[in-house]
């Protein structure tokens, strides 16, 4: 069982006010999502920093949180994208993200999503197999637009993360190995329709060890030379997101020494960095207030049952991840342990097990912590569950960023077919 109590809080729920989120969900409703947009900007002005001097882009990965109103104040902080659909592409362009600093990576692109990218004129495409390649290059040779491109080498490297969120492995999915690699970079040096600009790699999400980090980064700058050696024009190092948070009381990776390792293998090389971080912005700039509806005993086991679900936020369901849970009017002294289950018809619909929680109300408010990242880009309307509403604070003022959904908005796109 953890013990809440001990752990570092302000940390956790960036600058949140206990006051103020309370009122936000008096005046919003429940469950309700809200994110401190100071908190998004110190921690972009922090990566930024440590990459110091140096020909350094930060484009935020979109999929951790998607809401315009985030996209715009991540626009505002002159920060690219790193795009994983065409939807987000165009969310990125609508919260003020200037094209030229979008990036589009995905094992799955669809050509009527690589002519309309060419046609937008992004930074680059991520190209993810040879068979996108070839893809890409006849998209460009229709519509006359040569193709600005990167591929994602998958290094082999174990990032040491859960299973389910490691991409950097042979057996993962993502991105082609060294030698193929090399192939593709050789083919599009020689077509007139590609232009190898960039080399990209991304282990994994929620890294909190950097070894793995610089050792990919070494395997993918020996290739870099190797390309180079060959006159290639590479301008861009991308290195992916994945800096993993801290959820409880796990030490994670330090901007500067990322930045530092990063800049190590890159000696002799030189090229801008791009870093696409999503759960290093908004992870802990982000907290998820649900209402405590009833609560009961099964054998000895407490249960508290709360208003939001696993639509709502699937981390715990489907990772088994681990979501710091506090009350907002109570105090943490005399805590039993507490499984905090929603509404939703599956046994696995839990945000939390064995958490200690005091004695509650039905009425009180819990904040589900550290939820800013993979919450409600990842929340879903089954059981017929209309999705939370969004707010954000800033400067001590809260305001609405989305509204809660409704019965109509659920059925809208079905009900013409009766
Ligand atoms: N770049 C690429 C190519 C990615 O695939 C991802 C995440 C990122 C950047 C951003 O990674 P981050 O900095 O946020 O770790 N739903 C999972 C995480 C999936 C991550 C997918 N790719 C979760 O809730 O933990």
């Amino acid at each position: 069982m953890k013990n809440i109590g001990a752990l570092n809080i302000p940390e956790l729920c960036g600058n949140f006010d206990k006051a103020l989120l309370q009122k936000a969900a008096a005046q919003f409703g429940t469950p309700l999502y809200v994110y401190d947009l100071d908190r998004i900007t110190a921690k972009y002005e922090q990566l930024k920093l440590a990459f110091g001097g140096r020909k350094a882009m930060i484009c935020y990965a979109l999929k951790a949180n998607s809401n315009l109103s985030v996209i715009k104040k991540m626009a505002s902080l002159e920060s690219g994208a790193d795009c994983v659909s065409l939807g987000e592409i165009k969310r990125a362009i609508l919260g003020g993200i200037p094209k030229y600093k979008i990036i589009y990576s995905g094992v799955g692109k669809q050509e009527f999503e690589i002519k309309e990218t060419l046609k937008l004129g992004i930074l680059f495409i991520n190209i993810e197999s040879k068979e996108e390649m070839l893809l890409v290059e006849s998209c460009a040779k229709e519509l006359g637009i040569p193709a600005r491109i990167s591929v994602r080498v998958n290094p082999d490297i174990d990032p040491q993360t859960h299973p389910y969120i490691s991409t950097g492995l042979k057996e993962n999915k993502f991105g082609v190995n060294l030698e193929e690699a090399k192939g593709i970079y050789l083919y599009a040096h020689n077509s007139p329709y590609l232009e190898p600009i960039g080399i990209h790699f991304h282990i994994g999400s929620q890294l909190t060890k950097l070894k793995p980090v610089s050792e990919s980064a070494q395997k993918i700058a020996q290739l870099t030379h190797s390309l180079l050696a060959l006159k290639m024009d590479i301008k861009f190092f991308d290195i992916g997101g994945g800096i993993g948070i801290t959820y409880s009381d796990e030490t994670t990776i330090n901007p500067y020494d990322y930045a530092q390792a990063i800049l190590e293998e890159l000696r002799g090389l030189d090229l801008t960095i791009i870093c696409e971080p999503g759960r290093f912005i908004v992870g802990n700039s982000g907290v998820f207030l649900t209402k405590v509806l009833y609560q009961k005993e099964h054998q000895g086991k407490r249960f508290v049952i709360v208003d939001g679900a696993m639509n709502d936020l699937i981390r715990p369901s489907l990772y088994n991840a681990y979501h710091q849970i506090v009350p907002l009017n109570a105090e943490l002294q005399e805590t039993t342990s507490a499984d905090v289950v929603g509404p939703v018809c599956e046994s696995g619909d839990y945000l939390g097990k064995n958490i200690s929680l005091p004695p509650l109300q039905s009425g009180d408010i819990l904040a589900v912590l550290s939820s800013g990242a993979y919450g409600f880009s990842m929340s879903s309307n089954y059981n017929t569950r209309p999705r939370s509403a969004e707010v954000a604070i800033e400067k001590g003022e809260a305001r609405l960023i989305r509204r809660r959904e409704n019965f109509e908005d659920l059925i809208a796109l079905e009900k013409d077919y009766l």
